[in-house]
């Protein structure tokens, strides 16, 4: 019997071989015709006036911040239930991310806890959308305009996703996409930034071009210093590829979502809430396991029976580096962290073997 993974990509060989082919016979590898139409095309997907292809979520959220004028001594108020990312880049600009827990049914940022942490330092707030759910991302926006603090939505898991019809990407101000292996759109290694501000899509232009804007007779004029964190011609392939059938992944992802609802329900199993008007990726499956339940130990108990899979994320602020620096545990995403389980989700898996490994796990 073949292992079941995690997640398997929505793309094959045989979809991009031909364009593929194309770029190895022009030659151009980077700032091709791809490269825009993608970049064109995630902007009209998500609703946003303008789209940047960028490495990775990780280079979209740090470009972000300097963007803003992030720097030392600054606040930034971070959701604590997240890949570690989402906090590093606040770190690594000398400023403070400060946790902000999170709901225990949505997993995402509680408004109580943003509106307690704002201070006259605050810079930003960065909003994750927990495992692709975009569940209160409105009220959050509603509450970083009214203190004027500009909101970026870390929408790394969360292509596809949308609350109250506005897809992610045009909902905060700054909105970052990654398109990582274990996400539904990827590209190997790669991201995106969404904006509709002109003024910082100007910004961005330059400088994510080295700090170019035109030229000086032949030459281009850089007009001020900048970045290279371009996304290359084929893996913009890979992406217009996916980007056409995000729609068909994200209904096929919520008919197994409600499959393994149907039968872990019953076993105590409960699923990450979604709010009412959110259209949920399913980017990753996680539920909080049954009270009392070993997590790590059936987790290493499906590892046995050739099922891959995980935690459900990590809680920032009690990592080894953030409590040894700034000893803030925030106690809902702990718990989470203690006790949620990511289970495979893709085109064929077989949920049945999955749920009958796990009722194995718990006996
Ligand atoms: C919420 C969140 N933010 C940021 C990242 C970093 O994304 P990337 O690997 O594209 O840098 C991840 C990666 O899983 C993530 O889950």
């Amino acid at each position: 019997m073949n292992d079941i993974r995690l997640m398997k990509p929505y793309i094959t060989f045989e979809e991009v071989e031909s364009e593929f082919r194309g770029v190895f016979d022009s030659g151009i590898f980077t700032r091709g015709q791809h490269v825009e139409a993608f970049r064109r095309q995630i902007a009209e997907y998500t609703g946003a006036k303008h789209a940047f292809l960028m490495t990775s979520a990780t280079t979209a959220l740090w470009t972000s911040l300097k963007l803003l004028g992030v720097g030392a001594g600054d606040e930034v108020i971070v959701s604590d239930f997240s890949f570690p990312a989402s906090a590093n880049v606040v770190e690594d600009l000398g400023a403070i991310p400060v946790f902000a827990d999170v709901d225990l049914d949505t997993f995402n940022m509680l408004p109580s806890e943003l509106e307690k942490k704002i201070t006259p330092r605050t810079k930003a707030v960065i909003f994750v959308d927990a495992l692709g759910n975009p569940t209160g991302i409105t009220e959050i926006k509603a509450i970083c305009e009214k203190y004027h603090l500009p909101l970026i939505e870390d929408a790394a898991c969360a292509i596809g996703s949308s609350e109250n019809d506005r897809r992610c990407g045009s909902i905060a101000d700054l909105t970052c996409f990654s398109f990582h292996p274990r996400k539904l759109l990827s590209t190997g290694e790669g991201g995106a930034i969404t904006t509709s501000r002109d003024d910082w899509a100007e910004w961005l232009e330059v400088k994510l071009f080295h700090g170019a804007k035109g030229m000086k007779g032949m030459a281009l004029d850089f007009v001020d210093y900048g970045y290279n964190f371009r996304l290359p011609e084929l893996q913009a392939i890979m992406g217009r590829k996916q980007l056409a059938k995000i729609e068909d992944i994200v209904d096929e992802r919520n008919r197994i979502r409600s499959a393994y609802i149907a039968q872990l329900e019953p076993l105590g199993f409960v699923p990450q809430q979604l709010g009412k008007n959110v259209r949920y990726n399913v980017q990753s499956l996680v539920f909080k396991v049954p009270e009392g339940c070993d997590r790590d130990g059936l987790i290493l108990g499906l590892r046995k029976a050739g099922v891959e899979s995980t935690i459900g994320t990590y809680a920032l602020s009690s990592g080894t580096y953030y409590m040894g620096k700034y000893a803030n545990p925030q106690k809902n995403a702990a718990k989470l962290a203690q006790t949620t389980i990511t289970l495979p989700c893709f085109k064929e898996v077989d949920v049945d073997r999955v749920v009958s490994s796990i009722r194995d796990g718990l006996e």
